[in-house]
């Protein structure tokens, strides 16, 4: 319960946070401005951090085909383990983050990393193709529940026909999200119309914040076709 405490101080605060020095009061109360993470990542006041390698995260590699297989971490803030693991599985990895500090210690910790990572909105950034997975970790949580359709929508975009979103997703209550946890019915009104639930096991190695909580799902791109499902149409022609 210490874990939760904690993180609820960490969401919240701002100027009474001794560790973090702040720049900007709103980007700094709010999750959804770099500067939030930026301040909390350059303080070293990480507690969603895990530093290891989810079980469920080996138990989905060891099930399928990884040579060549893409994979897009949205959201990676410093998953030094995760990316390091799907590289070293034979994934080719692209990972995104909007927090400059973020990135910069990732992009420090992993020098020999063949992938690739970003600084950028994984909302804007133009990524010029499409994954066949994207694994998911504290990010949805991160974002209030007024951006979840478009994250679907945006994921499902992403990812290439029959691709699939697979990873750990925040289930339960929390009195002061951030993190906004998911219920059944909110994941089935957010992903039911472009993807199926193929996979949904409970998660046991999470950290003291999350735990309880997470569960590892898959989804799968269920309906490429619908409208808002499938890749963006380009509304200018190719240029020759
Ligand atoms: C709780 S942290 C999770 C980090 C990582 N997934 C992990 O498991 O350790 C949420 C991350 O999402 C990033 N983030 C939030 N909104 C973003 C956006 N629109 N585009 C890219 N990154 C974003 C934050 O900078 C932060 O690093």
């Amino acid at each position: 319960m210490e874990g939760r405490a904690s993180i609820r101080y960490l969401y919240a605060c701002a100027k009474d946070c001794p560790r973090i020095q702040t720049t900007n009061m709103g980007e700094s109360f709010d999750s959804a401005w770099p500067n939030f993470w930026n301040e909390r990542y350059a303080s070293g006041e990480t507690p969603w951090t895990l530093h290891a390698v989810p079980a469920a995260v080996r138990s989905f590699v060891k099930r399928r085909q990884r040579r060549g297989t893409t994979v897009l971490i949205p959201g990676c803030g410093t998953d030094l383990e995760v990316l390091q693991f799907f590289q070293t599985a034979g994934f080719e990895v692209t990972a995104i983050d909007f927090s400059s500090v973020a990135v910069a210690q990732t992009r420090k910790a992993l020098r020999n990393f063949d992938g690739q990572i970003i600084r950028g909105d994984f909302f804007k950034f133009d990524f010029q193709n499409r994954f066949d997975l994207i694994y998911e970790r504290t990010f949805l949580c991160a974002l209030h529940p007024r951006r979840w359709p478009k994250y679907a929508k945006r994921v499902a975009q992403l990812l290439r026909p029959r691709g699939k979103l697979v990873g750990i997703f925040f289930y339960g209550k929390e009195p002061e999200p951030p993190p906004y946890p998911l219920s059944e019915t909110g994941a089935a009104e957010i992903f039911g119309r472009c993807f199926r639930l193929i996979r949904d096991v409970k998660v046991s190695d999470s950290v003291a914040m999350f735990a309880g909580m997470e569960r590892w799902q898959e989804w799968q791109l269920a309906t490429p076709k619908a409208k808002g499902c499938g890749p963006r149409r380009r509304t200018t022609s190719p240029r020759r």
